[in-house]
């Protein structure tokens, strides 16, 4: 009818929900490569892919990733789970690994800067993992991200970091 509001133009991204908005810059859909270590493993390359989704009408990110080995594309590590963005600048993680963890993390973002950083509040299901911590950012398009993990028999140290790119 006359008056009636035309639907948006194809190119307009779907809305946000407020909530999510600050981490927008998360979400969609990225692949690209990282490289794995540790101070009692052999280094190892891998490919992954990275899904970022939500509904406008809930408040959180539905997150998913796969990776497989760089040589021989078998699958490696996978894991899923959810982000709940707080309005004080917070974010409640909770994620589901292929190995059989479950882990509660907790962190803080950055908007303007495009960062996530968590650490683990809650490992569960791990006999030599006592600690996880995150870091994403997003610069001049690129996805990065730092995992560093604390065993049982190690302290604190670097174990995954990668480069991804949207597609
Ligand atoms: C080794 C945990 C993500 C590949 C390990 C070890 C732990 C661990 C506890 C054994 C270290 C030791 O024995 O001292 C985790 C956690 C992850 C994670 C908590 C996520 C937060 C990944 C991902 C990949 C991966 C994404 C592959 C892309 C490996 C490989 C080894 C290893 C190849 C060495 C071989 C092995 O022991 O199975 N990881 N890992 N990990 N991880 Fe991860």
């Amino acid at each position: 009818a006359a008056g009636a509001a035309s639907p948006p133009p194809p190119t307009e991204p779907p809305p946000t929900h407020p909530a999510v908005a600050p981490l927008a810059f998360l979400l969609g859909k990225w692949r690209g490569e990282g490289e794995g270590s540790f101070p009692t493993i052999s280094s190892f390359r891998y490919g992954e892919e990275l899904l970022s989704s939500h509904h406008p009408s809930k408040p959180v990110i539905s997150y998913t990733q796969k990776t497989w080995k760089a040589a021989s594309g078998e699958p490696m590590h996978a894991e899923s789970g959810y982000w709940r963005p707080r309005p004080d600048g917070s974010v409640d993680v909770v994620i589901a690994q292929s190995t059989g963890l479950a882990k509660v993390q907790k962190g803080s973002y950055d908007a303007e800067k495009k960062t996530v950083a968590l650490q683990s509040e809650l490992v569960g299901n791990a006999s030599k993992v006592k600690q996880i911590t995150r870091t994403f950012q997003v610069a001049d398009g690129e996805l990065s991200y730092v995992v560093q993990m604390a065993t049982i028999t190690t302290s604190l140290q670097p174990h995954l970091k990668a480069l991804l790119n949207r597609i």
